[in-house]
């Protein structure tokens, strides 16, 4: 469990489903596309394999007491056995109704605060479609690099007549000594 000013983040339980599936039932962005969940009963299974993730944090303000959001990061083998995996990738997602608040951040520097001095993190890397405007953002806000934009990368989602549409991904990085320097 993290503690911030505002929020605990910490393990997904059972009680989430109903908090899940609030803003799971429309993800807010393509990415989500294949998370969406048709009805509570799903939100129970999906829950379970939240609380089976150690790097799944639901993010709960404390004045309301329920999950608004979640931040989760995948920590991505290293290609040398012989090291430990220093490399993570975090997505987040808030229930829109409490965006515009200031939690993303404080949930977000508070994860790779974490990640960096807990968690052996060397580089933490994040992607964001080019309409994505809150999210690249946030990436700024967090000081992450821009290092580049993949054109037409990926396709979660399909246009009106039926083609894929292909997203521009901005890919955002930060390096732990970035970090030091940032928070020295
Ligand atoms: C991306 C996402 C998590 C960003 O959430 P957010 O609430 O906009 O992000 P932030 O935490 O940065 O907060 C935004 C604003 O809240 C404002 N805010 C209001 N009250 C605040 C407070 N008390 N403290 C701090 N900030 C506050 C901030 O000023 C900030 O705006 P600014 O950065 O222009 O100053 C959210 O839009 C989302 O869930 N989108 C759908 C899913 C998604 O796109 N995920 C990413 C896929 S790549």
């Amino acid at each position: 469990m993290i503690e911030t000013e505002r929020l605990i983040l910490r393990p997904f339980t059972a009680d989430d489903a109903a908090d899940l599936y609030e803003y799971l039932k429309e993800p807010g962005a393509h990415c989500f596309t294949e998370m969406k969940l048709a009805s509570p009963q799903d939100a129970e299974e999906e829950i379970k394999r939240r609380m089976n993730d150690e790097l799944y944090f639901a993010i709960v303000p404390k004045d309301v007491n329920r999950a608004v959001g979640e931040i989760f990061v995948h920590s991505e083998p290293n290609e040398r056995k012989d090291m430990p995996d220093d490399t993570f990738f975090p997505c987040w997602m808030l229930n829109l109704k409490y965006s515009g608040r200031g939690y993303a951040y404080e949930a977000a520097s508070a994860v790779f605060d974490y990640l960096f001095r807990n968690r052996g993190a060397r580089r933490i890397y994040a992607y964001a479609d080019e309409d994505n405007l809150r999210s690249r953002h946030l990436c700024e806000k967090l000081g992450m690099r821009q290092e580049g934009i993949f054109l037409e990368y990926v396709s979660f989602v399909s246009n009106p007549d039926g083609t894929p549409h292909y997203e521009n991904t901005y890919q955002f990085a930060l390096l732990r000594s970035e970090w030091e320097k940032m928070h020295s």
